[in-house]
């Protein structure tokens, strides 16, 4: 047992009370539990637009794949992925997934492509945290060229709680949203808002972020003298070759991701890496996981091949889409209900317990239904 739905509840006594709710009530849950029906229920309820964004993946979706190739032979940390643009998918948008983080102690990670204010979407979490408790929260940067731009969204990072600063490797968005940005397009355009423009504010930004001028390993430490001492995490880390440089850099984690099959058509998908990085990097930086994951058992597999969390992307947001802040909440508390179950079953008491010896690599396709 490693975590609780409240003070007095195990998260596994989330499954008790949908079966209680069912049998003595005739009520069914707000989603599907079934984490391959959620995808398609989430296709009817969700407008095609909203759904085909959430589903959509580089290429041919092979990257997309789980490739959970292993079987087992026998307090998860889990986190819910960097997701932008939520109002897309339902108007209770990043406030709604935030503050369903919130009352189950899960740590949200606010995109810099949210649509949503960080600061809103900060005091909504902490509203719905447990009155003991505080809304765990992360800040995830597209990181801008300019430093003062940079600076100006880390400080309110800072200043809105978030504990840790997770920096995006490999794609881009718009962050209209931010006081610095907003004066260096009005000191550039005769004062004109972003709003009087919105067409040269996307190329304004747009030239900042994709400028053909990537940021280096060594710029890590403009990085590190904004953020100051808080953990930086570095997201989309697929090569051996990286994960060393990483640790180099001094980074207190990494995340082995290909951003779930988003960005680059055959990317190698990530679980296949997380064991030789694991390997490579040793204790520091930390390991986190994510792409594909959408069982109990899928996170203790990542966990049992050393990450040391997992975040979860697309199953939240198909429950956002179906009903807003419930069908996130209803969504996460199954994930969490189906690990301490899972892990009730593979026979371990805590997640340190679990470990590679648990895992069997197979060579064939069956165990990529094993959910199905
Ligand atoms: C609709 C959508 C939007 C995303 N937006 C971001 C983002 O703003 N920043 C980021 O770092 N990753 C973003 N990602 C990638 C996720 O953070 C995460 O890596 C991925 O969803 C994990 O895979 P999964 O959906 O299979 O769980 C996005 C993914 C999706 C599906």
């Amino acid at each position: 047992m490693w975590g609780k739905l409240s003070e007095k509840e195990p998260f596994s006594q989330y499954q008790l009370d949908l079966y209680a709710a069912a049998i003595m009530g005739g009520k069914k849950p707000i989603t599907t539990t079934d984490p391959n029906k959620l995808e398609q229920e989430a296709r009817k309820a969700m407008s095609p637009d909203s759904f085909n964004y959430v589903f959509g993946g580089a290429g041919d979706h092979a990257s997309q794949l789980p490739s959970l190739q292993h079987l087992f032979t026998p307090d998860t940390p889990l986190l819910i992925a960097p997701i932008g643009v939520q109002p897309a998918y339902h108007a209770d948008a990043e406030t709604g997934v935030a503050s369903a983080c919130a009352s189950l102690g899960v740590p949200f990670v606010y995109s810099t492509a949210s649509s949503t204010g960080l600061e809103a979407v900060a005091a909504a979490a902490d509203a719905a945290a447990p009155a003991t408790a505080k809304a765990p929260r992360w800040f995830q940067l597209y990181w801008p060229l300019d430093e003062e731009i940079t600076a100006s969204l880390l400080g309110r990072a800072r200043a809105a709680g978030c504990e840790a600063l997770v920096v995006t490797l490999d794609g881009n968005a718009l962050g209209f949203g931010d006081a610095v940005f907003r004066r260096k397009f009005a000191e550039k355009f005769d004062g004109d808002a972003v709003e009087d423009n919105v067409m040269v504010a996307s190329r304004f930004w747009t030239g900042e972020v994709f400028s053909g001028h990537a940021h280096c390993w060594e710029d890590l430490a403009t990085l590190r003298r904004l953020w100051g001492d808080g953990p930086i995490i570095l997201k989309g880390v697929l090569s051996i070759d990286d994960a060393l440089l990483a640790v180099r850099s001094g980074v207190d984690g990494i995340i082995v991701s290909n951003h779930g099959g988003r960005q680059l058509d055959g990317a190698v998908l990530s679980l296949e890496m997380l064991p030789e990085i694991v390997e490579a990097v040793g204790d520091k930086p930390a390991v986190l996981f994510d792409s594909g994951i959408r069982t109990g058992a899928d996170v203790l597999k990542a966990l049992a091949l050393g990450a040391k969390a997992v975040l979860v992307g697309r199953p939240v947001i198909y429950g956002l889409g179906i009903a807003g802040r419930e069908g996130a909440r209803h969504v996460l508390a199954g994930l969490l209900a189906d690990v301490d179950q899972s892990m009730g079953l593979a026979g371990v008491q805590t997640v340190g317990e679990l470990n590679r010896s648990m895992l069997r690599r197979i060579n064939y396709g069956g165990d990529i239904k094993s959910s199905l």
